[in-house]
């Protein structure tokens, strides 16, 4: 169970916070994006851009630092986690990114500072559950002399986390950071798989593979000869068809198991607004239909059914509960027999 940005359904996602209560409410592992600050410490942000998690559009001192970049072929306007040093950034506070549909989390708006991952992997460590950082734009990074992998790797073995073995899983959707990092550290690598599109930051190695031809029993062959499982999107285990309802499950599972890959699937939140339409509660002309709490349980209990090994939560307390029931109603070895 991994506490996806924290427990982001309950408070603003990637701060201590977030994180300390994913941890309260029984996730294994805690999931932090990384991005880095112009002094190259790594911090948790989803994006490098900011202005809808922190306060920085409030104020007037970083005023002059809005600006409009390109990353990973988008044009983004805004306050970028690369042009503040860390003690910049620490004076932000952060904000509930989806106000709208989690209005209750912005009573935590301006509490919080942004984290680096030396304080998350700290925390991990102290309350004995695992981290499982991504590397977010790692090319982008690259390119302006602020390379990801390096301080991520230090930070790790900084306290001891260098092992197979260790309660650790590096994700990125860059196979070339990956591979980078296959070389640089023993801990579990996973390949993150979109719906559509391809990768970034693989041109350079002549790699133009789709995320659907890397989700392929070939695709999942060469992903194995560097990661150890893959973080697909949810609906390419689960398709949705056109009226929002659940399709056949593909064989992915199947096919990743086959490959030796363990599967991760992202992300399972409880809001109406991300659950297929039959999980879906309420009265859809209701003012509040998309806020409302749908059936999340049952959808994890599919994907738990089907095989994944883990699962990417903004609500790990459900997900927590459907695993206790899953092993409760489960039989023990010959127990109901001789029951
Ligand atoms: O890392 C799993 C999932 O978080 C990937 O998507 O965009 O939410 O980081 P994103
Ligand atoms: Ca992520």
């Amino acid at each position: 169970m991994i506490g996806h940005r924290g427990a982001s359904g309950y408070r603003p996602e990637h701060t201590l916070e977030a994180y300390q209560l994913a941890i309260d409410m029984g996730a294994d592992f805690i999931e932090p994006d990384l991005v880095s600050t112009r002094d190259g410490v790594l911090v948790a942000r989803h994006e490098s851009e900011i202005s809808r998690t922190t306060d920085v559009a409030r104020r007037p001192e970083f005023a002059h630092l809005h600006t409009t970049k390109v990353i990973a072929g988008a044009t983004v306007s805004g306050w970028f986690t690369e042009d503040f040093t860390l003690a910049e950034l620490r004076t932000l506070r952060a904000v509930e990114r989806l106000p709208q549909l989690r209005p209750a989390n912005t009573a935590f708006d301006g509490l919080f500072q942004v984290p680096t991952l030396a304080e998350i992997v700290d925390l991990a460590q102290r309350r004995g559950v695992g981290i499982y950082p991504e590397t977010k734009h790692p090319t982008y990074f690259a390119g302006i002399g602020l390379p990801l992998e390096e301080p991520l790797v230090a930070t790790l073995e900084a306290s001891g986390l260098r092992h197979r073995t260790s309660p650790v899983f590096i994700q990125s959707f860059e196979p070339s950071s990956l591979r980078k990092l296959a070389e640089m550290t023993d801990v579990r690598l996973v390949q993150l798989l979109s719906v559509t599109g391809r990768p970034h930051g693989s041109e350079s190695t002549g790699d133009r593979r789709s995320y659907a031809e890397m989700a392929a029993p070939l695709g999942l062959r060469e992903i194995a000869g560097y990661a150890d499982g893959i973080g697909p999107a949810k609906e390419l285990i689960v398709p949705r068809g056109e009226d929002g309802g659940p399709m056949t499950p593909t064989s992915l599972v199947l096919d990743a198991h086959g490959a030796g890959l363990v599967v991760h699937p992202y992300t399972f939140r409880r809001e109406n607004g991300f659950l297929p339409l039959h999980l879906s509660a309420g009265n859809p002309t209701a003012p509040m239909y998309a806020q409302a709490t749908g059936d999340l349980l049952a959808e994890l209990r599919l994907f738990l059914e089907l095989g994944v090994d883990g699962v990417f939560t903004d609500n790990p307390d459900v997900a927590v509960a459907t695993r206790t029931r899953m092993l409760a109603s489960r039989p023990l070895n010959g127990c109901a027999r001789a029951g």
